[in-house]
């Protein structure tokens, strides 16, 4: 079956300091099928926003997207314009940014904005959009939801206006939920609450998501899949089960060690954290970008683009020394 979104060798570029363009999403590649729930995890300045605004036409000028395809039930968004693309975002792609604030209209109060977008998706009388709106707070446990409708945003709190964007972005029904570290604002022992409520809403409605976030044992958790991206590239991604519990990327092993709801002997012996720093996208190396930090890396690492090797049906990583095990393994 054809995915709902498919992302292919996405390239984002922004001008260069010294003319040119310097590529900062270095060809990724993600499918989130038909009720499926995708995580895309990495480090931060990854590349992970870039990616989702992407989908949405949303880059930040003077950001643009210089190679690869963007499909959206075999429709090609790169090839869309303004005016079908607003179309698109809220009915069939709901965004909740990493900035919540912004997808928010400061003149308008939460219940104008959450009846509209309800009645645009299924019409109805203003009371029940209403209803539906105070119910759809509710379930992500904001207390109190019939005054909280009568509010502007700037008189609710951040972890508040979080959960109303989510609401917001719900409240069209998409069939794709792109959720930008949807609950960074919110307190920890909120976070689960809010998670499994909008999880159960998504999955009992059939709904997909892209869910971006630097939290490992919640993707593990919530997502059937996931994607691990490294200096604008995906370089390792797999079913949750296999991609956390053997995981075959270096920088993957690293994140899951530096995480410490993970043990770290269940994918073997590895550093606390990982030493350095990515590479700055305007010094592109030749070879794997992970080289200089990378504790398992050998001779031509620096000078060799690493293929795909599949570890596991459906599992996959971009990395030379699980290519010569498997070689070795034959
Ligand atoms: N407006 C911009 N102008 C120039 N470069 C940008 C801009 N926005 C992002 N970048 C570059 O693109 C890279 C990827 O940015 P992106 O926002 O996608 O990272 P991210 O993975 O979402 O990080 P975080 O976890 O911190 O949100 C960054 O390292 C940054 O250098
Ligand atoms: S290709 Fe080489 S440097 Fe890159 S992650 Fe694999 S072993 Fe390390
Ligand atoms: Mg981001």
């Amino acid at each position: 079956m054809a995915p709902l979104l498919a992302i292919r060798d996405l390239r984002i570029a922004f001008p260069g300091e010294g003319g040119g363009w310097v590529e900062v999403v270095r060809g990724v590649s993600l499918d989130v099928a038909s009720g499926e729930v995708v995580g895309l995890v990495g480090e931060s300045g990854a590349g992970k926003s870039l990616t989702a605004l992407a989908v949405l036409g949303l880059l930040p000028p003077p950001g643009r997207v210089v190679g690869g395809a963007i499909e959206l039930d075999g429709v090609d968004l790169l090839g869309l314009r303004e005016p079908e693309l607003r179309r698109l975002r809220g009915t069939e792609i709901g965004l909740v940014a990493q900035e919540p604030a912004a997808a928010l209209h400061p003149m308008l109060t939460v219940g104008r904005q959450l009846t509209e977008t309800i009645r645009t998706h299924r019409g109805g009388s203003a009371a029940e959009a209403r209803r539906l709106a105070a119910e759809r707070l509710d379930r992500l446990a904001l207390a109190e939801p019939a005054q909280l409708l009568d509010r502007y945003p700037h008189q609710i709190s951040g972890g508040q206006r979080q959960r109303v964007a989510l609401a917001l972005a719900l409240a069209g029904e998409p069939r794709l939920l792109i959720a930008d570290e949807p609950t960074a604002a919110l307190d920890p022992t909120l976070q689960h609450e809010v998670v499994d409520a909008l999880i159960e809403q998504v999955r009992a409605s059939g709904s997909s998501v892209l869910w971006i976030s630097h939290d490992l044992p919640l993707v593990a958790e919530i997502c059937d899949r996931a994607a691990v991206i490294y200096a604008g590239e995906v370089i390792e991604r797999g079913p949750v089960g296999g991609l956390f519990r053997d995981a075959a990327h270096p920088y993957t092993r690293g994140l899951l060690a530096a995480s410490p709801s993970f043990d770290a002997t269940s994918v073997g012996a590895l550093p606390e954290a990982i030493p350095g720093q990515p590479p700055d996208a305007s010094q592109r190396l030749p070879g794997c970008a992970f080289e200089p930090r990378c504790r398992e890396r050998f001779d031509g690492c620096d000078r060799e683009i690493p293929a795909w090797v599949e570890v596991a049906p459906g599992h996959g990583a971009k990395c030379r020394a699980r290519a010569a095990e498997l070689v070795r393994s034959r």
